[in-house]
């Protein structure tokens, strides 16, 4: 199975930075035959979508898009929200949902973000679940047991995010028997302070990474992704 390498660029960047980071996307043909084995997932904030789409298209990029979230409301009088009605077109495959940050400092709870996982699967996207406790059940209480085998769940320990101290990817091992048990196959991605140095020990013991500080510079991510190959 392929490695999830997850970009999550929260939200930096604006347009004119997000295509020349994608100008700039590595197209040997030796390279791309290693990233083959790589699901390579880039999350811009909604702005920056149809860029990376028309620049991901032209210059036929091995990439996949995700968006950041999803409305868990569908099409309608909701302001400021971004419905999977309105990125249809965009060629998103993936949405992240329940990231630690809007769990923290938008209140988001475990309804809305089932809410939301069950959107994101209407669009037609896989929903990258994140969790930030290693007490997952208690945080996907109210996701079905349907719902759950959709997604792949991104485990990143609040304490690990944009801190420099990385999770002991020895622990993950439990935290892959706690996902078999709740959530059957779905794969599971670390996510806090991963880079170049740490990623292959994650890779080791987890199905992918989600990576945000390490991915906003072009050279620090490309540094990750040899280093994941
Ligand atoms: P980080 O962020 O890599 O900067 O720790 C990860 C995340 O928030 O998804």
């Amino acid at each position: 199975m392929k490695k999830y390498i997850v970009a999550n660029w929260k939200s930096y960047k604006n347009t004119t930075q997000t295509t020349t980071w994608l100008n700039h996307w590595p197209r040997q043909q030796e390279l791309q035959e290693k990233l083959a084995g790589l699901e390579v997932i880039l999350a811009p904030s909604y702005p920056l979508l149809a860029a990376a789409a028309l620049a991901i298209q032209e210059r036929r990029l091995s990439l996949q898009l995700a968006v950041q979230d999803v409305s868990a409301f569908g099409a309608g009088a909701f302001t400021g929200e971004v419905a999977v009605e309105n990125l249809v077109g965009l060629g998103v495959s993936y949405a992240i949902v329940g990231h630690s940050e809007r769990r923290r400092l938008l209140s988001e709870t475990p309804q809305l973000i089932a809410d939301k996982v069950a959107e994101a699967l209407r669009g037609e996207m896989r929903p990258i679940l994140c969790m930030d406790q290693s007490d997952l059940a208690e945080q996907a209480r109210f996701l079905s047991s349907k719902l759950r085998e959709q997604c792949i769940v991104a485990y990143e320990p609040v304490t690990a995010i944009g801190s420099g101290r990385a999770q002991d990817p020895s622990d993950l091992l439990q935290i892959r028997d706690v996902v078999r048990q709740h959530f059957h196959s779905s794969p599971l991605l670390y996510g806090g302070s991963v880079n170049a140095d740490n990623i292959a020990s994650y890779l080791k013991v987890c199905d992918g990474v989600l990576v945000g500080t390490a991915s906003v510079d072009r050279q620090d991510f490309f540094d990750l992704l040899y280093a994941a190959i």
